[in-house]
């Protein structure tokens, strides 16, 4: 039996919504399209590669062909579900990529996993509130895992890696999107249901790589630097500065 058939009872909103494209511009974009034109919420958009894929901060996301998984989702979250949402999707990729493939991952706030200390995978969440006075319509939750070696781009061929790559082994793509969506599903509930604090402590427990290093990141006016210390439940890392501790909610921080 396929992985997504004999997943079928853990898929939660996503079971029978899946579509699968040969190759798509970004699935993060077509899933957008379709929940502009009010598919049901679970809706998922898998691609084989992407032509324009995109990745945080403008960047684009390298999606050859069979390379890696690229996935969105569509969900329609509650107000209580938002702000945890991208940590809660990066606890999924990590989740899913140890089920299917037994790699330990960790994460990176706000929503990196890396394997071995190296990216394996992002995700990029795009909320529109384009109707009813600035309340949230959709969320596309879109995540791109590197499954095999590809031609990374320079700037961050020596900061990213694949499964296979790490494993030296082969991974199974259909395995590897039901465990992910599986372990989505769950973790939005979680959200949904007001147990922000199991995906708040899911997320602490894969991230000991990165708390306590030190972090760098563009405030208005001001480059500023701390230690980072925890995320609060809001999902904003929490950072020890020379000022005292301080919340950072959003934006690009580095690693240092
Ligand atoms: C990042 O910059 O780390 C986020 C990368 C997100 C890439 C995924 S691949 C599937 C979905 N479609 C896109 O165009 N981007 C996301």
């Amino acid at each position: 039996m396929e992985p997504l058939a004999r997943a079928a009872d853990r898929l939660g909103i996503f079971r029978d919504q899946i579509l699968w494209y040969a190759e798509t511009a970004s699935t993060n974009d077509l899933a957008a399209a379709m929940a502009e034109r009010g598919v049901p919420e679970g809706r998922v958009v898998v691609a084989n590669a992407q032509s324009a894929g995109r990745g945080r901060h403008g960047r684009s996301w390298a999606s050859p062909p069979g390379a890696g998984l690229y996935v969105s989702t569509v969900l329609r979250p509650p107000e209580r579900a938002l702000p945890l949402l991208t940590i809660a999707a990066g606890v999924a990729v990590a989740e899913g990529i140890q089920a299917a493939a037994g790699l330990t991952a960790d994460v990176k706030w706000p929503n990196d996993v890396y394997a071995h200390g190296r990216k394996v995978a992002g995700i990029l969440a795009e909320a529109s509130s384009s109707h009813a006075a600035g309340a949230i319509q959709h969320v596309v939750v879109g995540a791109g895992i590197n499954v095999m070696p590809a031609a990374y781009p320079a700037e961050i061929a020596n900061r990213a890696t694949s499964l296979e790559a790490e494993l030296g082994r082969t991974v199974d793509r259909g395995l590897l999107l039901a465990e992910y969506l599986c372990a989505l599903a769950a973790r939005y509930l979680d959200l949904q249901e007001g147990r922000g604090d199991a995906v708040v402590r899911a997320w602490r427990a894969r991230a000991a790589s990165m708390l306590g290093r030190r972090v760098q990141w563009d405030a208005p006016g001001a480059t500023r630097d701390g230690v980072a210390l925890d995320i609060d439940e809001t999902g904003a890392l929490v950072v020890r500065t020379a000022a005292g501790p301080m919340r950072v909610t959003a934006g690009e921080v580095r690693w240092v």
